[in-house]
């Protein structure tokens, strides 16, 4: 008896101390750790809570935000103190304390309260910080060099040299560039970032960026700024055909304001202005497509002169060719620097990721060097050399080799993408570009001054800095190749905006590539803010009949946007929610959603037969859009705009719902079943169970979107499959239907042909692309074959897709849209031919989420992670005995739960094929014999 009282005493005891070892970390405003330069009045918090033990969940939380460290230190809240309020959110609490002031750091810190009520301590202190709120809290004035305009403009020097008589203790500097910016500061490069402000809807909107100067970089004496301006995507000249096409053709401009304060508490404000200098620079030409070319020599010996002010300067735009009809067909607009918004980038920058050293040095003719990477990768070239004064060094990248070993630039098209430095022949010379990027495995050197080794030249990798939040192995390394080729096309087409690819005359962020890519690209990475800020890039530009444009920003490619590209404006918030439960980029995208749908549901073409299609020319000229692009077999075009705006009707329906707006919900909802019907009616054929076209994305499109009737369900699945079979186990399918093939074979009892069509090695199929060599994700299934001159990148991740299907099928973690942001979530793994294992963790808005697998001989072993403050539906292939253990204890024998229960688990249901359990937070072993 002793013992036992003993016993419940010791067990007491630890699951007393257990729950006050709950902590709360990883604190979040908006997007970002510890953002600089916040701009709403309401941010949103967001925290992590850790705890060792089983079912924790938040019941109360409390939040406290001061202006002052020392006052959080004691626990008071001098601007908010949110007091105890009970609620299990904990991710996206709505600010509400005082109002916020321009510039101000803001301390806060969190503690909650758990299901038994026992308080954690409080987090650490963290911090955000505001922008430049309002207009006038701006005293610089956009400056330049007229007469430097040009297609493209002249990249120009700034410079100013101030003084300060006293010690500082606070600096910070808020800057813009038109095109792009590049900051010295003191000799020091100001941030790790690159091509900042980043590209947007320049005719609308521009970003700046804040950075946190430390004071012991500024000194009592001279200080100086250097700021050095390019074309970046403003004025470089986007476009197929070399790039005709541009926001402005400048001068370049420059918009920097420093703010310091002293230790006696005054304050002084560097701004640019008319008192600053200007030249051009060493630059001599620089493009986002064409590459840079920079004369060392010209860094001394020129003259400045006095800056100009460029304020209002206007300038026409190109944004759809050069003939100026083209313009004004589209809604046009002109680019003025006094109409613009200037905003704090919501998102982290572009930053240099990884170095690579070359696996092979060769010299296939005379002097000319070809550096192999062994990665197919974005970025630039490091280059250091030491030579004569006037030597240049030219530097081609490409993807690929002629078969005499060179740089191969065919596939580039109109563009031969060349840096080239030029010496001033003083010791060991180091250069990088400040204004292009290149997708490259190859570089082609031609001029060093003696035979080079790996470290004349090394490859920086780029993209924009957001944490990685995925990982994923198997026992079978032609899947871990895909992956790890997946992951590459995502860190290749992160360029501040989602683009369809890095390297040829395009680069542009296509619509249909990024909704289709953005489950898989939101496993892999935090793309939550990168995202976010996209959505404005498109909103700002919507025409005011409610269409929006295939790439976005808008340029080159004219509206109205095509089915599955447009709806990429409804797609991609509604993604964004799923994973990361955010709620405002809905809202903030409501009416524009919504105005694209009513676009869609109220066009003539709709009014014809109830739904929608694209149309442009008649009879044999008829287009109907893009469709399941660049398949293996091509499906029709025109179904295509009906099924997906049924699929956006259905989504604005869930949105209203959660918006809470009844009506609209009501509307779309209705019109999304007229859809459906007709859609049936026009394109199913009953008899048959085929969608018209019968290829496998004629069946998959409808199928997956959503409007097959749940009768015809299985047999149009069984077609999917039985078309597969006759293509010998092999996908025929295009940008839009990839992403949803393996996912219906494994929903429809096809898992095994499934894993059959992705571990084939012969084409189409992503293991013919690494059989031919390929390291990251070709744009056409059979680049290898298809003339170089047209569209053939080897590097677009749309194919990428399929890495949805990694995650949320074979290692089994899926979102459940009853808990968006993953506070409800699935874990069904389904193992699957000859795999003995695999695992996936993803980093969840909540904390990590981890599935990972083995099987040897009848034992299946399954570990999984769930995060505190969330819950998961798990599924768990059964055996033909029933019996399931967890951690070592029986959870059911035969099929039958003992009596006594094992903490966090709750057995659902157990049928032949699969154990569905409820789990709560905390990590789990279950072993089935
Ligand atoms: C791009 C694609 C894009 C397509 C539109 C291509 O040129 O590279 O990725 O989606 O055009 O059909």
């Amino acid at each position: 008896m002793k013992s036992a009282k003993t016993f419940f005493t010791v067990l007491f005891f630890i699951s007393a101390q257990l729950s006050y070892s709950q902590t709360v970390e990883n604190l979040k405003v908006e997007y970002q750790a510890r953002p600089l330069g916040v701009e709403t009045q309401s941010p949103r918090l967001s925290w992590q809570i850790k705890s060792p033990k089983r079912g924790t969940t938040q019941t109360f939380y409390q939040i406290l935000v001061s202006d002052d460290e020392k006052t959080l230190a004691k626990n008071i809240g001098n601007v908010w103190d949110s007091k105890k309020i009970k609620s299990d959110q904990s991710l996206w609490i709505e600010y509400k304390g005082k109002p916020l002031e321009s510039r101000k750091r803001y301390f806060w810190k969190v503690k909650i309260w758990n299901e038994l009520a026992k308080m954690s301590a409080f987090s650490e202190v963290s911090y955000w910080e505001m922008g430049l709120l309002n207009k006038d809290d701006w005293s610089a004035r956009w400056i330049g060099m007229k007469g430097t305009e040009g297609k493209p403009p002249k990249s120009v020097e700034l410079d100013k040299t101030f003084n300060l008589g006293k010690r500082a203790v606070r600096a910070r500097i808020y800057v813009s560039g038109l095109g792009a910016y590049h900051l010295i500061f003191n000799g020091k490069k100001v941030g790790n970032d690159f091509l900042t402000p980043g590209w947007t809807h320049y005719l609308k909107t521009v970003h700046y960026q804040t950075y946190e100067i430390d004071p012991e970089n500024l000194t009592i004496g001279s200080n100086f700024i250097t700021a050095t301006l390019g074309s970046g995507w403003w004025s470089s000249g986007l476009g197929w055909g070399g790039g005709n096409h541009r926001y402005s053709e400048g001068p370049c401009r420059l918009l920097f304001q420093m703010e310091m304060e002293f230790y006696d508490g005054s304050r002084q404000t560097v701004a640019s202005d008319a008192s600053w200098q200007v030249r051009t620079s060493p630059i001599t030409s620089n493009s986002i497509y064409h590459g840079e070319t920079y004369d060392s020599r010209l860094e001394y010996n020129k003259l400045w002169k006095k800056a100009d002010v460029l304020d209002d300067l206007e300038n026409t735009t190109s944004l759809f060719g050069t003939e100026a009809a083209a313009n004004i067909r589209e809604e046009s607009e002109k680019f003025s620097t006094a109409n613009i918004a200037l905003k704090s980038s919501p998102s982290t920058q572009i930053e240099v990721i990884q170095e690579i050293k070359a696996i092979s040095i060769t010299e296939p003719r005379k002097g000319r060097y070809v550096f192999d990477f062994g990665q197919n990768l974005v970025g630039y070239a490091h280059l250091a050399v030491e030579g004569k004064a006037g030597k240049e060094i030219t530097m081609k990248f490409a993807e690929l080799l002629t078969d005499k070993g060179l740089a191969d630039q065919a596939n580039l098209r109109s563009i031969r993408p060349t840096d080239k430095f030029i010496l001033k022949g003083y010791g060991v010379e180091q250069w990088e570009p400040k204004f292009t990027y290149h997708g490259f495995r190859y570089v082609e050197v031609d001029g060093l001054p003696s035979k080079p080794d790996k470290n004349t030249l090394v490859a920086k990798v780029i993209h924009n800095n957001v944490p990685f939040t995925g990982e994923f192995t198997c026992s079978n390394e032609l899947l871990n190749k895909i992956y790890k080729n997946i992951t590459w096309g995502q860190r290749s087409n992160m360029h501040s905006v989602p683009t369809d690819c890095p390297q040829r005359d395009e680069r542009l962020g296509w619509m249909g590539d990024a909704q289709i890519f953005a489950p898989t690209a939101s496993y892999i990475m935090d793309v939550n803010g990168f995202f976010a800020k996209w959505m404005k890039d498109i909103t700002d530009s919507q025409h005011s009949s409610g269409y929006v444009y295939d790439v976005n920003p808008k340029m080159v490619v004219g509206g109205p946007s095509k089915p599955a590209w447009g709806d990429a404006l409804v797609i991609v918030p509604w993604r964004m929610y799923q994973f990361y439960g955010d709620k405002r980029i809905l809202e903030e995208n409501y009416e524009a959603m919504k105005k694209w749908v009513n676009y869609l549901n109220n066009h003539p073409n709709t009014k014809q037969n109830g739904i929608y299609h694209f149309q442009s020319g008649e009879g044999e000229k008829a287009w109907y859009g893009y469709g399941d692009w660049v398949p293996v077999e091509n499906s029709p075009t025109k179904p295509i705009g009906g099924s997906y705006q049924y699929f956006s009707n259905q989504i604005m329906a869930q949105t209203a719902r959660i918006l809470e707006k009844s009506q609209d919900a009501a509307e779309f909802e209705k019109t999304a079943q007229q859809v459906k019907l007709k859609y049936n009616e026009l394109y199913f054929d009953k008899a048959g169970s085929q969608y018209e076209g019968k290829t496998q994305g004629a069946n998959l499109i409808p199928l997956s979107l959503g409007l097959t009737q749940d009768a015809d369900k299985a047999a149009v699945a069984a077609n999917i499959a039985e078309n597969v079979k006759n293509h010998q186990k092999h996908l025929t399918t295009g940008f839009l239907s990839t992403a949803m093939l393996l996912p219906v074979l494994s929903e429809s009892g096809n898992n095994e042909l499934a894993y059959e069509v992705v571990n084939q090695k012969t084409y189409p199929g992503w293991g013919y692309m690494i059989e031919k060599g390929a390291t990251t994700m070709w744009e056409l299934w059979n680049s290898d074959t298809e003339k170089p001159e047209g569209m053939n990148s080897r590097n677009h991740f749309a194919y990428g897709s399929v890495g949805e299907w990694f995650y949320g099928y074979l290692a089994g973690i899926r979102p459940d849209d009853s808990g968006a942001g993953f506070r409800k979530f699935k874990i069904a793994p389904m193992p699957v031919g000859d795999l003995t294992s695999a695992s996936a963790s993803y980093l969840s808005p909540y904390g990590q989420i981890r599935s990972s697998w083995t099987k040897t001989g009848d034992k299946f072993t399954l570990k999984i992670s769930v995060p505190a403050n969330t819950s998961a539906t798990v599924e768990i292939p059964n055996t033909a005995n029933g019996n399931l253990k967890e951690t070592g204890k029986v959870l059911l024998a035969k099929g039958k739960q003992p009596k006594i229960l094992l903490p966090g688990i709750k057995v659902v249901k157990a049928d032949a094929k699969v154990v569905t359990l409820q789990v709560l937070s905390g990590d789990y072993e279950f072993v089935t014999e």
